[in-house]
């Protein structure tokens, strides 16, 4: 396979307006295209454009697999504006000696804020109350009116102690929370910091309040929760979702939610984004629902969008950009 070398004139194309002057700084350094529209480029607009890009910086909306970058013979890196990448195919990036870099540890403290925004908005029935109290339903002050759950002294369950998974563990000290966690190993070194317990996944799920899910979308986790996980948490208990909505199948999650098997959910992300007219999931009461924005401060998207600028910097200019996924392509 031939190196993929510098051009002189370097071709960016950014798939969607940028917050802050990330596109600017792109633009003292190459020729920059951003697609215009709120919603991402068509397929085949990102198949002509990676054709002739040395760089592409991609939203989590855009799927980079093999055919794009079988058709893309300059491209030498794709930054990724997002922590998670289960839009881009690393291997076949890989095979391709095109780097890929993401924007981590700038958004864990956004993304966790926004899980305990969720955790608290389900427990104590938040967006419900608004909607009453918007709507003529905002009775006299009643003893029995619109009750919650109570988080603080609850026992939460985090699913995946990474970075935001830590973040939510310290958050939930401050409410007194019994913290326990599931990942793939126990992590001791963090226990004592946390005050978090290791339990297996099913006993994790059996013994919490609220179940928060922090891992990433791989072959292995899609469907990590189904009917039968949901099954084994107690029907007081709250679902949690920051990560991806395939972790969770919503199908399950629809009948358990409608047949009471658990309390409720906080979803920022489900298994079709934007959750289309019609589907089940809308019509539950039991649901609050927010369009995949737990990042979305204006702090944090800034700097999201600078992180994936400077990674296309260091690459035009011949240097190995951080947050590397695959660094494995530059040394080939
Ligand atoms: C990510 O970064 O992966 C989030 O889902 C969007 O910020």
């Amino acid at each position: 396979m031939p190196e993929r070398s510098a051009s002189s004139h370097p071709y960016v194309f950014v798939t969607r307006e940028l917050p802050g002057n990330a596109v600017e700084r792109l633009r003292q350094a190459a020729e920059v295209e951003v697609w215009p529209g709120q919603d991402p480029p068509p397929r085949e607009e990102l198949l002509r454009q990676a054709a002739k890009a040395d760089a592409l910086l991609t939203l989590l909306t855009d799927r980079v697999d093999a055919a794009l970058l079988d058709g893309a013979p300059r491209l030498r890196i794709v930054s990724n504006m997002a922590v998670g990448y289960d839009n881009i195919d690393l291997e076949a990036a890989t095979a391709r000696r095109v780097l890929v870099t993401n924007t981590p540890g700038v958004l864990t403290e956004t993304t966790a804020d926004f899980a305990f925004a969720l955790l608290l908005a389900t427990a104590r029935r938040v967006v419900e109350g608004d909607h009453l109290a918007r709507s003529g339903g905002w009775p006299t002050w009643h003893p029995s009116f619109l009750l919650g759950q109570d988080v603080h002294g609850a026992t939460l369950g985090i699913v995946g102690l990474g970075a935001i998974g830590t973040a939510v563990a310290r958050r939930a000290r401050g409410f007194a929370m019994r913290v326990l966690y599931s990942d793939s190993r126990p992590r001791p070194e963090l226990e004592a910091e946390l005050g978090a317990s290791f339990a297996p996944l099913d006993a994790l799920l059996r013994e919490s309040d609220f179940v928060s899910l922090h891992v990433p979308l791989t072959p292995q986790t899609h469907h990590l929760i189904g009917g039968r996980e949901l099954g084994l948490m107690k029907p007081s208990a709250f679902l949690i979702n920051t990560s991806r909505g395939p972790v969770v199948d919503q199908e399950a999650l629809c009948e358990a939610l409608r047949s009471h098997v658990i309390a409720g959910a906080g979803l920022d992300v489900a298994e079709v984004e934007p959750v289309p007219d019609g589907d089940p999931l809308l019509e539950l009461g039991n649901l609050v629902l927010t369009p995949h924005v737990a990042s979305a401060s204006v702090a944090t998207r800034a700097r999201m969008a600078d992180i994936a600028a400077d990674a296309i910097l260091a690459v035009l200019q011949g240097e190995r950009p951080v947050n590397l996924l695959n660094p494995q392509a530059a040394t080939r």
